[in-house]
């Protein structure tokens, strides 16, 4: 494929790039009384967001622990509730370099397909490692084959 045509077909599925995103937890302080879905929010609460839960919850995603490089077409993002898929948090905190990393990672991706098949070394497992940021525990062994 050439290369820029599969730029643009990365672009078009780019949520995918952090469809495992590295976030595990948000906290945001609640500053008002609140109640939602019943249960009642003191004033100053620490509110815990949990990407990697929602994401991977079935209430809002068929097959949620399957690679699925078409859960973000059109048609199947069209349906999806506003924060089923919040990667960059949402609101007035919302990250600030999310459109960038959006346009980053496909660059990246494309730049290294375009000269390299990469693969897992066999027998190489990626532990994840739950903390803030969600990523492999250990170091991952990869072979780089020039295409
Ligand atoms: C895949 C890549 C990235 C992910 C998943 C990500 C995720 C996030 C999330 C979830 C927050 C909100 C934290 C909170 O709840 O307070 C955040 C905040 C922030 N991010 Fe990112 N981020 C990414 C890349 C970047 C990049 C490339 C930059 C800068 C070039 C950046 C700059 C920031 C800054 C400055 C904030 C703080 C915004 C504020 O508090 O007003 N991030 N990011």
């Amino acid at each position: 494929m050439q290369g820029r045509r599969r730029l643009l077909l990365l672009g078009a599925r780019r949520p995918e790039l952090v469809d495992q995103p590295p976030k595990g937890l948000d906290i945001e302080k609640e500053k008002e009384e609140d109640e939602v879905d019943g249960y009642h929010i003191p004033k100053d609460s620490n509110i815990v967001l949990c990407p990697y839960v929602t994401h991977r919850h079935p209430d809002f995603w068929p097959n949620p622990e399957g690679f699925d490089p078409d859960r973000f077409t059109p048609e199947r993002a069209a349906g999806l509730h506003r924060m089923a898929y919040f990667p960059f948090s949402g609101g007035p905190r919302k990250c600030i370099g999310n459109a960038f990393a959006m346009m980053q990672m496909p660059i990246i991706l494309a730049m290294v397909t375009q000269q390299f098949r990469v693969n897992l070394v066999p027998g190489e497992k990626a532990v994840p490692e739950p903390a803030i940021s969600l990523r492999p525990r250990d170091p991952l062994m990869m072979t780089l084959e020039r295409v």
